[in-house]
Parts: C-alpha cells; structure tokens; sequence
C-alpha cells in the first residue's frame, strides 16, 4: 500500500531522516483550521461549477467536520509519513469518505494551498494582534490621564534636557503603538488575497470561480471586490506579506524594547520614578534584597529574537527562482514564533503598565506605581529650565542667539553655588542681564516651563488633556 501521495514513480522509500528533514506536520499542523476553511471553500466551488458531483461536495463537507472534531478534540492522528498538515487531513478524509476525498485536489496544489493557508492564518492573528495593540494603549493612556501633572525630566542624549510631563512621555508611546497598529491594518490588505488557483504554478486547466473562493473566505477589499492574486507564479511563490509582517512585528517589538529600557532604568534604584507590580520581577537566589525587572527585560531581549526572524525570512527569499520551492516550508516557525512572541509581549505589557481589573470592584489594580516626587526633584537637577530663561530674554528684546550665551553664564553661576536656576537671587540673575523682572521666577519653574509649551503636540498640560481626549474617542 503505497504511503505517500507521489510514490508509484519512486523505487525506493524515502529515508527516515529524510523524512523527518522534510517534515513539517509537527509544526505546520497549526495551520489547520485555515487547512479545513480553505479546502472547503475550494470544494464548494468545485461543487457549484459542476468540476465535482454535489454528493461529492457533501461528503466533503461531512468528512471534513468529522476531521475539525478529531483535531480539536486532540484525537487526530498526525503522521510524520504523511509530511504535512495538508497531506495528513487529505489522507484522513478520504479514509472517512472515499473517492469524494480523493477529487478534493481538483485544481489545486499544496503550493496555491499553502500560501492560501498561511495568508488565512495570518489574517486572524494579526486582527488579535490589532486588538492587543488597542488594549496596550488603553492602558497607557489611562496611566496618562492620572499623571498629566506630574513632572519628570524631559532627556536628550539621557542629559536632562527640558521638564515634562510624564502623561505626555507616555503618549509617545501612545503614537508608536498607533502606528503599529496602523501597519498591521496595511500589511492585513496585503496577505487579505487568494493565491488558490494557482495550482502548482500555471494555473489550472478546469473551470475554477477563484473570485467566488475568495469572496467564501472574506478576501475582499473595502468595497467587497473579490482580492485574487493575479499572476499564478507570483501566488505560489509570494511571501512578501510574512516579511512585511515581520518587518512590522520588528518594528513594534522595538518600541516595546525601548519602552522596557525606560521602565528597567525608571525603576533602578538610581532613578526610583517607578515601581512594577511584583508579579513582573523576580528575587535574586544570592541577594536577598533584589527584585529584578525580569519582564521588561526580556521583552528587550525578545525583540532580538523577532528582528532575527525578520532576517530569517527575508534571506529565505533572496535567490529562489521563480515559482514554489521547497525553502519556503521555512517560512513558517519564524513566523509562528513572531506571532506567539509578539502576542504574549503586548498581552503582558498592558497589564503590567495599566493593571488588571479586580472584579470585586471594577477597577484596574496593579498597573505602574509612579514616584511623582522622585521624578520632580530629578527634574530640578540639570538646569532644565535654561532654555526658558533664554526664551524669556528674547521676550525682553534680546536675539536668541545672545540670550542663549547670556543664560550659560548663568548656568555656571547656579553650578558653582550649586543650586538651580530657580534659586539664585534677583540681584545676581540679574547682573546676567538688566531686563531680568521678578516675574523670571514664573518662568524658572518647572509648572511654568511645562505650561509655556502650549503648542500642539507640546508637553503644557492642556495640549496633554486633548491628546488624551482624541486617543479616547479614538480607541472608543
Ligand atoms: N509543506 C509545504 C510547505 O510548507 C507544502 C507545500 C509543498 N509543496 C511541494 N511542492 N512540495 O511549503
């Protein structure tokens, strides 16, 4: 009885090694659900254009609900002999229902199947993706709103540089994960196209509807115009949307990264602007003293990780002639892997800096704790309000270019007696300059600086309140 699907030509089995080398069922077998779908779709289509009988169509139907239970109820038998996912469903069906089984391949190939599984597949986890990036800024536009005042020095170069507020560093965020979210949507358009009909790679010679399969499985654009890969060599070979993917994976995995940066610098001992909930950190097994930032530094060191997969792929493709080959089984752990790290990243992201709802009361708990002290005296050190009394100078008549070099000798004066800005006397401030009012000091504050900045997308408490309000009724 012959084990595989090719084997009449071949007078020798495979090997065992090389049998498990060109396996893929053990990882590939996740792609089932969009296996099933997919072939469903393709025989309702084959029913409808009369290629096979509608008793044909029916016992596939039949045949492949049987399977979906089996499966799903962990009874399914994966078999390494039988290679794949798609080749182990097939066999199974037919065993369940004969020769309608066996008609089910009408037309099609496992490579226009296996880039329409993927493409499925990717669809549906990239919407929950989508939703994970909502839910991350969610919670961090609700740390925002409870922080708007809170005042935190502002760093270039990690020098303090000007006073800000902490609402308003962590909307920056905000607009990353945004965009993330963004180019998640447009690479979704992109994988949202049917390469099935394909075939191996020409084409096929029977009368296949492909834009009635498409429409079966929601691959149509915004106006509900069926999205089908054009050119079959291009549809069997295509797997520029799991690199985009990636790439976009990559790219929010990087915001992820710096944002752990900050959390693991906020949160030392040298800083104390911050603190995680526990269930985030972990003990030290020499120091009894330590709580680690475990999670926020693995998600920095995971996003190596996902990069690499992100050139894994794109190396992948370079140099493969046109149509299928078989490299492109490769494409799919880096991408799994991306996938599960990049959920499991956002998943614990929103609950470590928003918190997690106690349903007792209905309130989220144990989000970030912030240090509003902490971060206001740190604010103080490093003469942040420099470029205020520079700027109020220039409001007194002085080019800017003067007042900048007349506020460096202040600075040095406030440094030599070390003390800010702030706290040295009219007279001597004014020595600086003749112009120099009492009213300086308003500027010199860090709640006047903040609230001078009052253009859009500035740090002034009131533009604060609006980014909040947009993101809102954007995340409504
Ligand atoms: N397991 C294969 C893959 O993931 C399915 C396609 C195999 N096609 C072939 N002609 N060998 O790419």
């Amino acid at each position: 009885k012959k084990s595989q699907a090719w084997s009449a030509l071949f007078s020798e089995p495979m090997s065992e090694l090389v049998k498990r080398y060109t396996a893929s069922v053990f990882f590939d077998k996740r792609l089932w659900q969009a296996d099933i779908t997919g072939s469903l779709a393709h025989a309702e289509m084959l029913g409808h254009q009369g290629i096979i009988g509608k008793d044909d169509h029916a016992a596939i139907q039949k045949g492949m609900a049987q399977i979906w239970s089996e499966i799903e109820s962990g009874q399914f038998e994966w078999k390494l002999d039988l290679e794949d996912v798609h080749l182990n469903i097939e066999a199974r069906l037919t065993q369940l229902v004969g020769d309608a089984g066996k008609r089910l391949h009408t037309g099609r190939s496992r490579n226009d199947q296996v880039a329409t599984d993927v493409r499925l597949w990717l669809r549906s986890e990239m919407d929950l993706i989508i939703d994970l990036l909502v839910d991350l800024q969610k919670s961090l536009v609700e740390v925002a709103e409870k922080n708007v005042e809170v005042i935190m020095p502002g760093f270039t170069h990690l020098q303090v540089a000007q006073p800000v507020s902490f609402a308003h560093h962590l909307l920056a965020y905000v607009e990353m994960f945004a965009r993330d979210a963004e180019r998640m949507s447009d690479v979704r358009r992109r994988t949202n196209r049917l390469p099935l009909g394909s075939a191996a790679l020409a084409g096929t010679t029977y009368p296949l509807d492909r834009e009635r399969v498409a429409r079966t499985l929601g691959m149509v654009d915004e106006h509900g115009n069926a999205q089908v890969c054009q050119n079959s060599l291009d549809g069997v070979s295509d797997r520029d949307f799991a690199i985009e993917f990636t790439a976009a994976a990559s790219l929010c995995m990087v915001h992820i990264s710096r944002m752990s940066e900050e959390l693991i610098l906020w949160m030392s001992q040298n800083f104390g602007f911050i603190k995680i909930a526990d269930r985030f950190t972990t003990g030290s097994s020499i120091m009894p003293q330590k709580k680690n930032p475990d999670v926020p530094e693995l998600a920095r060191g995971k996003t190596g990780r996902v990069v690499g997969h992100l050139m894994g792929l794109i190396t992948l493709m370079k140099g493969q002639p046109l149509a299928y080959n078989k490299d492109n089984q490769e494409d799919k752990e880096p991408l799994f892997d991306t996938v599960d790290t990049l959920k499991d990243t956002l998943r614990i992201f929103s609950e470590m800096v928003g918190g997690q709802v106690n349903p007792a009361t209905g309130q989220k708990e144990g989000g970030i704790t912030v240090n509003a002290q902490a971060m206001e005296d740190a604010a103080k050190k490093g003469f942040a309000t420099a470029t205020d009394l520079a700027d109020y100078l220039v409001k007194k008549g002085q080019p800017f270019r003067d007042a900048h070099e007349t506020v460096a000798h202040a600075v040095k004066a406030a440094a030599s007696h070390n003390c800010d800005l702030s706290e040295l006397p009219l007279e001597v401030l004014q020595s600086f300059h003749p112009t120099i009012e009492k009213d300086v000091y308003d500027c010199l504050s860090l709640h006047g600086s903040l609230n001078a900045r009052n253009t859009l997308g500035g740090t002034a408490p009131v533009q604060v309140r609006a980014q909040i309000e947009r993101h809102h009724k954007r995340l409504a």
